[in-house]
């Protein structure tokens, strides 16, 4: 059975290949919560270039200019916050897309998001908070080195405070190099 499933699968890749525009991300940025009803609610996010144009797909080799906006719909404010990012990226196995993680070497996880750049917004006060920041990724350069502008990515980001998650959201994107 077991043999029979492999070969299904595999005489299926030989036809087949996967359409890879996940939630068409071959246009734009893709964002949604992957825990609605967690208390800090990204409104939207922007990435542009220094000309104020759109930095679609987004160039991996430059700084980004970040432009985030996030409701903490809590009582109170949260003292600090981190972030846990793990990265996916959306491949043809057998003419069947999935996303597959990519390994991040630890350095994705625990990352301090009260500093953006001249920006602090910890304590992150309840209500809107508005971020306008250049992010520079050269600090993440060994996980950029090993993908390939030719698939859509996942970053699917864990916002915690005091240890504890306040925030969950996936970000697809293609990407460009250089
Ligand atoms: C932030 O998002 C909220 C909710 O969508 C909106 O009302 C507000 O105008 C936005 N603020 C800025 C500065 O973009």
């Amino acid at each position: 059975m077991k043999v029979l499933l492999v070969f299904l699968m595999l005489a299926a890749g030989a036809f087949a290949s996967c359409d890879k525009d996940p939630e068409g991300t071959n246009e734009k940025l893709y964002v949604a919560s992957c825990k609605p009803g967690d208390p800090l609610v990204v409104n939207s996010i922007s990435i542009t270039n220094d000309d104020g144009s759109t930095d679609y797909p987004v160039n991996v080799d430059a700084t980004l200019n970040l432009l985030l906006n996030v409701t903490n719909t809590a009582k109170q404010a949260y003292p600090d916050l981190t972030i846990d990012a793990g990265i996916d990226r959306y491949t043809d196995i057998f003419g069947i897309c999935s996303w597959i993680g990519i390994p991040t070497f630890g350095l994705t996880s625990g990352l301090n998001a009260c500093d953006f750049g001249d920006t602090n917004i910890c304590p992150l006060k309840v209500g809107i908070t508005v971020v306008k920041d250049v992010i520079d990724l050269s600090q993440f350069k060994a996980i950029i080195n090993i993908l390939s502008a030719s698939e859509p990515y996942r970053l699917t980001l864990t916002f915690k405070s005091g240890g504890q998650e306040i925030s969950c959201y996936t970000v697809e994107a293609r990407i460009v190099k250089g």
